[in-house]
């Protein structure tokens, strides 16, 4: 029997060069200089990206991301597609590969499809030299450290795997600052040693007792239920919006009151056009599937109803705007500000854009969309997936500047809180407007005494106006 070795850790891969991997890793390689990180991924296109020379070119945008990269990327961080070599010199290994929803076959639209995390624990039970840790870091379904276990330790070899969940928390936006300054970092794992040999590479900037050293179960469903319960709180906020515009209540002020009773906390109170981003969906269909599995429906329907509400808001916002341009949006411009799931990233993932946009689009409307850092072919693929009609399209135009998104147009709709929104003068822009104009400001965006009633009509989630 080969004896464990889990200390002396110098080697590290991750799987998957996206926007866990890419700068989890990144603050990993800036807080260990003396380790040597591979990120590895199958799309060459992508560690192309990070690998240029053009640091705006980097495939995800993350405040602080490139200042990173350029201090270590060619020291001791790399990028690769070269799967078999990293995983070969590598004592640990982190899995942070994409776990879409299941599209067809058993748990079709609510399971997560673990085809690519199975993917990787074949290359690494196929290429690792040695023992190794293997790490889960992706969002995933709970139980899903079984799977890569039974894969890992099926083979004959006397190589030891010791499989971890670390799930991970970062929030796209801040995630450079979510990675160096942790609310907390979830170890799950049943040896001792392996869950010591990653808790002591944390450590190096991290105190020990926000380090939560736990049964891979519990840092699995952990994950699953901090996100399930910071999307309940999004979707209780949102009911609570349509409420005050019909009843003169102010949301701000109700957020405000009921945030500062600490047992509640003013995080995660902001009503908007329904919650995004690649985790929270994912994650409580997760939920949903599970509580059915186990035969707990009513479970099931309670986070069902999260979901509910979600869609529910970003209908609610469609019918809005259909309404308040009498009825029809054929042959009418609309400026879409935002099309990012939020500000300060590149991320378009379950965006409420894309839904909102759908809706407009099926009503006869032609979009002009901006947003500062999601380009055309992006946005195209999330509302015309099937189609090749990036240029073609004539109902969708990708707008340069706000200018040219708003000129001519019967209505804006923020969706997403760019700072850049924040300081746009309507009364001029309403000029170039065709009239009546509407301005739709479902992030909150808008100082309500910075418009002119009679040159713009406002439309403010949460305001009766
Ligand atoms: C989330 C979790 O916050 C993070 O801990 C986890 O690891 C991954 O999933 P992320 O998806 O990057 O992170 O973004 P988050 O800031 O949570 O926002 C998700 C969505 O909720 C966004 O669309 C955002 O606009 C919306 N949101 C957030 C609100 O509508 N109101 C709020 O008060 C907060
Ligand atoms: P996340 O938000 O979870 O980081 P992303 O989609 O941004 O998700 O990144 C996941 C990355 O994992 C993608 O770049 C994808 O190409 C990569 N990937 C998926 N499966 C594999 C695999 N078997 N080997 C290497 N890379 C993979």
């Amino acid at each position: 029997m080969k004896k464990d070795n889990f200390f002396k850790i110098n080697k590290i891969c991750c799987i998957g060069a996206g926007y866990v991997g890419g700068p989890t890793m990144a603050v990993i390689a800036k807080m260990c200089r003396d380790l040597e990180i591979t990120i590895v991924d199958l799309d060459k296109n992508k560690i192309d990206l990070w690998n240029s020379e053009k640091l705006d070119e980097l495939p995800v945008f993350e405040p602080g991301l490139c200042e990173i990269i350029n201090e270590c990327r060619g020291k001791n961080l790399s990028f690769s597609t070269n799967i078999k070599e990293a995983i070969e010199s590598s004592q640990m290994i982190f899995i942070a590969v994409n776990t879409p929803t299941k599209e067809s076959g058993i748990g079709a639209g609510e399971a997560s499809d673990l085809g690519y995390v199975e993917s990787c624990a074949r290359d690494i039970s196929l290429y690792a030299k040695d023992n190794t840790i293997v790490i889960e870091k992706s969002t995933i379904p709970v139980k899903t450290a079984d799977i890569i276990n039974k894969i890992l330790n099926c083979s004959s070899s006397d190589r030891k795997f010791h499989i971890l969940s670390n799930p991970e928390f970062l929030s796209e936006g801040s995630a450079i600052q979510d990675l160096l300054k942790p609310n907390r970092v979830l170890i799950g794992g049943d040896n001792e040693k392996a869950v010591d040999g990653l808790a002591n590479i944390y450590n190096r900037w991290i105190d020990n007792k926000k380090i939560i050293k736990t049964n891979v179960w519990s840092a699995e469903l952990s994950k699953l239920t901090s996100n399930a319960f910071l999307a309940q709180r999004i979707s209780s906020i949102n009911t609570i919006s349509a409420i005050c515009e019909k009843t003169g209540a102010n949301i701000n002020e109700v957020s405000k009151s009921i945030g500062l009773d600490k047992r509640i906390g003013k995080y995660f109170l902001q009503h908007g056009p329904g919650f995004g981003g690649s985790c929270f969906k994912k994650d409580i269909l997760n939920l949903i599937y599970i509580s059915k599995f186990y035969g707990l429906p009513e479970v099931a329907e309670y986070w069902e109803k999260v979901l509910d509400i979600n869609n529910w808001q970003k209908k609610r916002i469609s019918r809005i705007v259909v309404n308040n341009l009498f009825g029809t949006l054929k042959n009418k411009k609309i400026a879409i500000l935002g099309f990012a799931f939020k500000a300060e990233t590149n991320d378009t993932r379950e965006s409420s854009a894309i839904d909102i946009c759908k809706d407009l689009l099926e009503e006869g409307a032609y979009l002009s969309i901006y947003d500062p850092k999601v380009d055309f072919e992006k946005i195209s693929q999330e509302l015309l997936p099937n189609e090749n009609l990036i240029n073609d399209n004539m109902n969708i135009l990708s707008a340069k500047t706000i200018a040219m998104a708003v000129d001519d147009a019967d209505a804006v709709i923020i969706l997403t809180e760019w700072d850049e929104f924040k300081d746009i003068c309507w009364n001029d822009f309403s000029e170039i407007m065709r009239k009546p104009s509407w301005l739709f400001d479902c992030r909150d965006v808008i100082q309500l005494n910075s418009i002119d009633k009679g040159k713009i009509n406002l439309w403010k989630c949460g305001y009766s106006i």
